[in-house]
């Protein structure tokens, strides 16, 4: 009986480079798992006492998980730059060949409110590829979703996955720490057409349009006909809820508010590749209004209003948004 296959096995279909990219971002994610399973005992808890470029409150985590991704990065060969939700602008990396074909967007750290209570994180990239001979600027991070070259996430749960696409559907891989190697453990993922589940923050509701909320009314009404009510599940961590609706369907809501029509998500290093993965497990993320992929970026630290998961699911909470139900 052979043993399963192992993360070089599987990637071994990429491009080189884009492997090599992969890989060390594997290697983040042990280097995180790792410091998350002491990080009580490291003094590793709480904030830094700093605000970043979003004006969020920085926990001691996200600045460490931001210094893996920057020291395991800075040696891998094949990125030129890093940009970064702590950051408020990208790291160009220096001496680096003319070779390194890709940019990489992270968030080093997401669902950073649940540091401290011991509840499920994430970390989220997405891979755009860079060709130029001169060093990269800001504007050239600013690429659409449907030119991304790999997107994935890190998932920090009961387990430590790691979920990617390289645009040939969505593969799922468990650390196995025993032999130090993520092994596959989900191969092409593929999400029911809907689900019963909701992950939206409830405490937002008095800042939702009249169409959001009477979505959020249409799910908890009872009919069986249409499985609903659905069940509301909400982690703090957008990783966490959207592998939950990648395995089991439903749908996670981050919606503009009557004040900041924007949403709070971040384009290009959160809804950009989860879009991307959802799209390729066969779900649908819009903005309530359109693709999140086709979104021209503006700016790297850009927010978009995310509606993400099964793709009929999606589709009638676009019907609510946009007054057709
Ligand atoms: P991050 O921790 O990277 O800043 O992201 C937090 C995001 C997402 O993970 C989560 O679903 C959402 O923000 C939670 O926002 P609220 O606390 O406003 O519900
Ligand atoms: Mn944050
Ligand atoms: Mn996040
Ligand atoms: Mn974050």
């Amino acid at each position: 009986m052979g043993f399963p296959l192992t993360f070089s096995d599987v990637t071994r279909t990429i491009p080189a480079p884009l492997a090599d990219l992969l890989a060390h971002v594997g290697l983040v994610g042990k280097l995180v798992a790792q410091d998350l399973r002491c990080a009580a005992l490291l003094n590793l808890l709480g904030t830094t006492g700093g605000i970043n470029v979003q004006g969020e409150t920085v926990k001691k985590l996200d600045e460490r998980a931001n210094e893996i991704f920057l020291s395991v990065f800075e040696r891998a060969p094949s990125v030129r730059g890093l940009a970064s939700e702590e950051m408020d602008e990208p790291v160009v990396f220096p001496q680096r060949d003319a070779q390194a074909e890709y940019l990489l967007l992270v968030d080093p750290l997401d669902g950073s409110s649940n540091t401290d209570c011991n509840m499920p994180l994430g970390a989220i990239f997405s891979v755009v590829a860079y060709r130029k001979e001169t060093p990269p600027s800001e504007q050239d991070f600013l690429a659409r979703g449907l030119d991304q070259a790999a997107a994935g996430y890190l998932l920090y749960g009961s387990s430590t996955m790691l979920v990617y696409t390289t645009g040939q559907g969505v593969h799922g891989f468990t650390l196995d720490q025993g032999i130090g190697e993520y092994v596959l453990s989900h191969e092409h993922i593929r999400m029911p057409e809907q689900g019963k589940v909701y992950a939206a923050n409830e405490g937002n509701s008095h800042k939702w349009t009249t169409g959001m909320r009477r979505y959020i009314e249409y799910l908890k009404a009872a009919d069986k006909a249409t499985g609903r009510p659905y069940s509301g599940r909400y982690s703090g961590c957008l990783v966490a809820d959207v592998h939950r609706l990648l395995i089991g369907g439903g749908i996670y809501l981050y919606p503009g508010e009557i004040d900041k029509p924007e949403g709070k998500l971040r384009l290009l290093y959160e809804a950009n590749p989860l879009a991307w993965v959802v799209e390729q497990a066969g779900g649908r993320a819009t903005t309530g209004t359109g693709r999140i992929l086709e979104v021209e970026p503006k700016s790297l630290h850009q927010r978009v209003p995310l509606m993400i998961g099964s793709r009929r699911d999606v589709e009638i909470a676009d019907e609510f948004v946009q007054g057709k139900r």
